[in-house]
């Protein structure tokens, strides 16, 4: 079977574009392909944390997974800290990327502000990244679209060890969704929704009550027009809203553009979808905060499915580069 890997942060709340852009793709890539999901909690140190906030925030997003529905049966669910392979072959790729393609990420750029304060970690971000994806030679990795650039630099990576040293690594393919690939922020539909950039009222969060969804969805912007057309350049925040429709009911947010004449029918017809949409995820997870042992062990058991895939690779790679074995 094809493998699949992704992560997410352990950071602030997780929010609907991560559900919409990444997690509801992990949840149908589990049956096809043996998948890893991963809480990408050394990520997260990049910035500054709470230590206690950390560790809650790790076993939420897990718990989160879960009550998307990620059968720990059949996927690992693991936190990144539990493999240090992942940091061993993410210095060993820090020597092959390079200072000037780092520089160019996007993410760092916008994260940093430029600044020389921002860590050396958060400069480092995507070579880590690469090696999450790497050391399980992952065919495909879903992501929101804002991760393409890093996806693009881990594949350069392989390529490059690759040729370098001989075939190593699976050079992976991003998997970015047609629709809600890039779900925008509600109060500025130029900007994507974003744990660290949005403010209360552009996000809606994942475990959010329905009444506060609907009302961020009724106040989202819009444009001074009144015609309701997919447009994502011209009329973004219509075109949000309707991405977020398609998503929620199935259909394409072209045809369902046709069958509005006003922003307000949209944004109560979005707003009621949603609710329904993400209803089952918020009443699984109540059942599922009541069992942390289970999440807790459900994460120990990721980590060592994911261990016994990751050190083989890890050894190759050591080989490669010509570091002396250890017995
Ligand atoms: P993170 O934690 O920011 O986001 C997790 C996933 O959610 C997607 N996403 C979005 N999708 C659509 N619209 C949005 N507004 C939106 N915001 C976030 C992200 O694209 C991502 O897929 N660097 C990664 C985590 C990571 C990772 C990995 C991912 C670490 N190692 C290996 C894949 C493979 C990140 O910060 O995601």
């Amino acid at each position: 079977m094809p493998r699949v890997l992704s992560g997410i942060r352990p950071t602030g709340d997780v929010h609907l574009g991560n559900y919409v852009g990444a997690i509801r793709q992990w949840v149908a890539d589990q049956h096809t392909h043996e998948s890893l999901y991963c809480v990408v909690d050394l990520h997260a140190l990049t910035e500054r944390q709470s230590p206690a906030e950390l560790r809650e925030k790790t076993c939420e997003v897990a718990g989160l997974l879960l009550a998307s529905g990620l059968d720990p049966e059949v996927c690992a669910i693991f936190a990144q800290s539990h493999v240090p392979e992942h940091t061993e072959l993410s210095w060993i790729l820090s020597c092959v990327a390079t200072v000037g393609e780092l520089r160019r990420m996007t993410q760092f750029k916008t994260l940093s502000e430029d600044s020389d304060s921002a860590s050396a970690g958060l400069f480092g971000y995507p070579v880590l990244m690469a090696a999450d994806i790497l050391l399980y030679d992952a065919d495909r990795v879903p992501i929101g679209r804002d991760q393409r650039q890093h996806l693009e630099l881990c594949r350069d990576i392989a390529n490059r060890f690759n040729n370098r040293f001989g075939h190593t690594f699976t050079v992976p393919d991003a998997a970015v969704g047609q629709v809600g690939a890039m779900v925008m922020d509600l109060q500025d539909p130029t900007k994507k929704m974003s744990k660290s950039r949005s403010g209360p009222s552009g996000m809606i969060l994942l475990l959010e009550p329905p009444e506060s969804m609907t009302r961020k969805i009724k106040r989202a912007v819009t444009d001074n027009e009144s015609e309701v057309r997919y447009d994502p350049l011209e009329k973004p925040g219509v075109s949000n809203l309707l991405e977020l429709l398609a998503v929620s009911t199935g259909d394409a947010p072209t045809a369902l553009a046709e069958r509005y004449t006003s922003y307000g029918e949209l944004k109560s017809d979005t707003a009621q979808a949603l609710v329904e949409f993400l209803r089952p995820v918020t009443q699984r997870y109540q059942e599922i905060r009541a069992e942390p042992a289970w999440v807790e062990e459900v994460i120990r058991r990721g980590a060592d499915r994911a261990r016994a895939l990751a050190s083989v690779t890890l050894t190759r790679a050591r080989e490669a580069v010509g570091l002396l074995p250890y017995k």
